[in-house]
């Protein structure tokens, strides 16, 4: 697979202009994005994910390090340019547009004229599901309606690469699914999705690759699977009383949920699961089943800024 966006040592500091402090919002910024995949973007406010996602768009310009988008490092060819898509934070498109016409401002941007502008427009509207709503005004548009108008506005040009920053923020769980859907499907087409979100549990379910961003610094960079470990295991079973389970918790084995005599149980991280399982069964209990429990991408990224805080105050 190859490497879709790069950042080698990439730094920025934004000057202060009245003497004040200088902000260091990126350190040393060593990105890696495989062609491909839906890479998540994460971080607290104010940890430097929009002036990244700037920054690899040429919106604004590095204080030091290197940017390679598709294997080039002029980002501003024409090439790179067509070949990015980007939805922004909390886009705002003008109210009295028709939602083709917004398209069909964008796609003129992009040189895109006649025949073509109308194959692409038409294309756009059809993966986002907007066609039915081509002709109405954007005053009329639900908030998710708008989301998916900007994701079409991002796909006019066809792009390689999707950076979308905050795509579902301020969205009902209906319309967050259908974004994600969306996301999903462009994905499983070959594109690449850069997107940033505060939106845990939905990266989780959507997204290969995330990286973890506090105060400018990545902490954290890899793949679902590698970044959350199993941490417990969870048995269910029959046959449990009132005695049983207490003496389990005695032994480290709580109930999580009990019905009648079928119950839940987490066994506590470390704990051996085969001495687990043995003492359930000299407690009189039939296993019914035994799952592993990965840790969730919230007690990760809860983990991971925590440790960041503890370090910071140690250093100061
Ligand atoms: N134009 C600017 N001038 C000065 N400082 C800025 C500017 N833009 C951002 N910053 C500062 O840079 C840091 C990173 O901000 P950035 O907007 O990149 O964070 P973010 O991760 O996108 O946050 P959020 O989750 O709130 O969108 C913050 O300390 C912010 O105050
Ligand atoms: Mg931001």
């Amino acid at each position: 697979m190859s490497v879709a966006i790069q950042t080698s040592d990439l730094n920025k500091v934004y000057e202060s202009a009245f003497g004040g402090q200088d902000v260091h919002a990126l350190r040393d910024l060593n990105l890696t994005v495989q062609g491909g995949e839906i890479f998540a973007y994460l971080g607290p406010n104010g940890s430097g994910k929009t002036t990244t996602i700037k920054m690899l768009l040429g919106l604004i310009f590095p204080t030091s390090g290197g940017i390679e988008i598709l294997g080039s490092k002029d980002i501003t060819s024409a090439r790179v340019k067509r070949n990015i898509g980007y939805l922004p934070e909390g886009a705002y498109y003008p109210d009295f547009l028709r939602g083709e016409e917004i398209l069909r401002y964008y796609g003129q941007l992009y040189g895109l004229r006649g025949a073509e502008l109308s194959r692409r427009i038409d294309a756009v509207l059809q993966t986002v599901g907007m066609t039915h709503a081509r002709k109405r005004l954007l005053r009329g548009y639900s908030k998710g309606m708008r989301q998916r108008i900007g994701i079409a506005q991002a796909l006019i040009s066809d792009p390689q690469i999707l950076i979308f920053d905050e795509p579902t923020t301020g969205l009902d769980p209906i319309a967050r699914k259908e974004i994600r859907d969306i996301m999903a499907n462009l994905r499983d087409q070959g594109k690449t999705l850069l997107i940033s979100s505060h939106e845990l549990l939905e990266v989780e379910l959507i997204s290969n690759r995330v990286g973890i961003l506090f105060e400018g610094v990545l902490r954290v960079q890899g793949t679902i699977s590698e970044l959350l470990t199993n941490r417990e295991m969870v048995i269910e079973a029959e046959g449990a009383n009132a005695q049983s389970l207490a003496a389990l918790l005695g032994r480290g084995i709580a109930t999580e949920d009990q019905i009648g005599n079928r119950v839940r149980l987490r066994v506590a991280e470390g704990m051996n699961s085969y001495e687990a399982l043995e003492l359930c069964k000299s407690h009189g209990l039939t296993l019914s089943g035994v799952h592993p429990r990965r840790e969730t991408l919230e007690e990760l990224f809860v983990r991971v800024v925590g440790a960041a805080e503890a370090e910071r105050r140690l250093a100061s």
